[in-house]
């Protein structure tokens, strides 16, 4: 691969991700800048803060001309599903990241759920509802429990696991009065699936992907899995689940004949891909799709990532990972999420945060920021729901869980709350 030493790079976002992302690219030699738009108080330790509107794409072309960006990482689903790599790729820069159409792998669970049919993978039987009212009508013939999914993004909130009718109906009502996601979502209802989930990861430049690592997400708010379902509250990498065959399976039967019939269909797929599957009594099956790094599974996937992350954008980029040997660690991550009280739902901000200053150097032990800014008065504020991330490694979990909350234990603020059952 042809190495470019100068390479000036643009990360969009501001969460524990993309600081965990500007990080891993800060460790290569071969780049020269990186910029990050909007980030948060963490980030702009390390890279330059782009002053635009990173949902503006005319403004984050104009940014990358100027600034001679080799490429971009958007962070979030949202940039890609407004078809950043579309805009950006048309006027002639890159971005790690797929097109609005193969995005759809994430944005259209209709789409996904289709494309598992054609392409013989195993996931939860499935019918389609033309929108909330119809999918009220045939819920009256069905089995409980049932799971209904809306067909379209809603911010984590487009699922629920229904024990009986009266719960489907409630969330159905909610989405028939506008209160919750769109009211012309179709809707998906599909067989109630049991087992132990894990997040699988990979790098794709459109003809090879290469597995990038696993973790095991806590989405729930609360302790033993309680409470409202999140952005996630935390992870451990790689996935207990985690073995050569398992890998093998889901590369094989899963994210293989994915991509082999998303080129068919003229959808190509570049950038990252991870696929959200169940260990049932039946085998591996795809729960879903997103089209980029989960926040926070990337921090801990990231932090056991031996080769540097340059190199494996820059192979996605040139369509070259097939020669790229992606090696990990045998080290065990744990990612823990400092965050707001009241979040996922309310919460305030701009409230003072101690401890963390002085924890900017803990060895195996990492902080990324999530909703942070400082005031003009140089104070550390919260400014987001999901507030920190501690990132822990060791030899094996128990050190891993050690370490990190040891260091959460030495930050804090009026409010915050973290999970302590992270790896349990
Ligand atoms: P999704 O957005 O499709 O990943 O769904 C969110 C969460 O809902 C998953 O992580 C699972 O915990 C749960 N879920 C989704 N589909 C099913 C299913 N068919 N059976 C059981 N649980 C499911
Ligand atoms: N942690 C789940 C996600 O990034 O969607």
């Amino acid at each position: 691969m042809r190495k470019i030493s100068n390479n000036n790079i643009l990360v969009l976002g501001g969460g524990g991700r993309e600081h965990s992302i500007c990080e891993s690219l800060k460790k290569s030699k071969n780049v020269q800048n990186i910029y990050c738009a909007p980030g948060n108080a963490g980030i702009k330790k390390i890279a330059k803060i782009a002053n635009i509107n990173s949902y503006e794409f005319k403004h984050v072309l104009k940014f990358c001309k100027k600034n001679k960006i080799n490429f971009v990482v958007p962070g979030s689903e949202d940039y890609l599903e407004k078809g950043i790599s579309d805009f950006l790729k048309l006027e002639g820069i890159e971005v790690i990241g797929p097109s609005k159409y193969a995005s759809l792998l994430e944005t259209s669970k209709y789409f996904t759920k289709k494309l598992c049919d054609l392409s013989g993978i195993k996931t939860a039987k499935w019918i389609i509802c033309d929108d909330a009212k119809n999918a009220k009508v045939i819920l009256k013939t069905k089995k409980f429990p049932i799971v209904i999914k809306m067909d379209s993004l809603a911010a984590g909130k487009g699922v629920l696991v229904a024990k009986k009718l009266n719960d489907a109906n409630k969330f159905l009502d909610n989405i028939i009065n506008g209160k919750l996601g769109s009211r012309k979502s179709k809707i998906i209802i599909e067989e109630c699936l049991y087992g132990e989930e894990g997040s699988f990861f990979f790098a794709v430049d459109g003809n090879d992907a290469k597995y990038l690592g696993s973790a095991k997400d806590y989405k729930r708010v609360g302790e033993r899995n309680k409470g409202l379902n999140t952005g996630g509250m935390g992870c451990i990498s790689p996935s207990p689940r985690e073995n050569k065959k398992v890998v093998s399976s889901v590369l094989k039967e899963i994210v293989k004949p994915t991509l082999e019939n998303m080129k068919k269909l003229g959808y190509s797929f570049t950038g990252f891909l991870y696929a959200g599957v169940m260990f049932t009594k039946k085998g591996i099956y795809l729960i879903e799709y997103n089209v980029r790094l989960g926040d926070p599974e990337c921090q801990a996937v990231l932090a056991r990532l031996k080769t540097n992350f340059l190199d494996i954008c820059l192979a996605i980029k040139a369509g070259t990972l097939k020669k790229l040997k992606i090696e990990k660690s045998k080290n065990i991550s744990v990612c823990v999420v400092l965050a707001s009280k009241g979040y996922p739902e309310k919460y305030a901000k701009g409230i003072e945060i101690f401890g963390v200053n002085k924890l900017n150097n803990e060895g195996d032990v990492k902080i990324y920021h999530a909703g942070t800014k400082k005031n003009n008065l140089g104070k550390l504020l919260t400014n987001g729901g999901r507030v920190l991330n501690v990132v822990g490694k060791a030899k094996n979990i128990k050190k891993a869980l050690d370490k990190t909350y040891d260091i959460c234990r030495k930050i804090h603020w009026k409010g915050y709350f973290y999970r302590k059952d992270i790896g349990s």
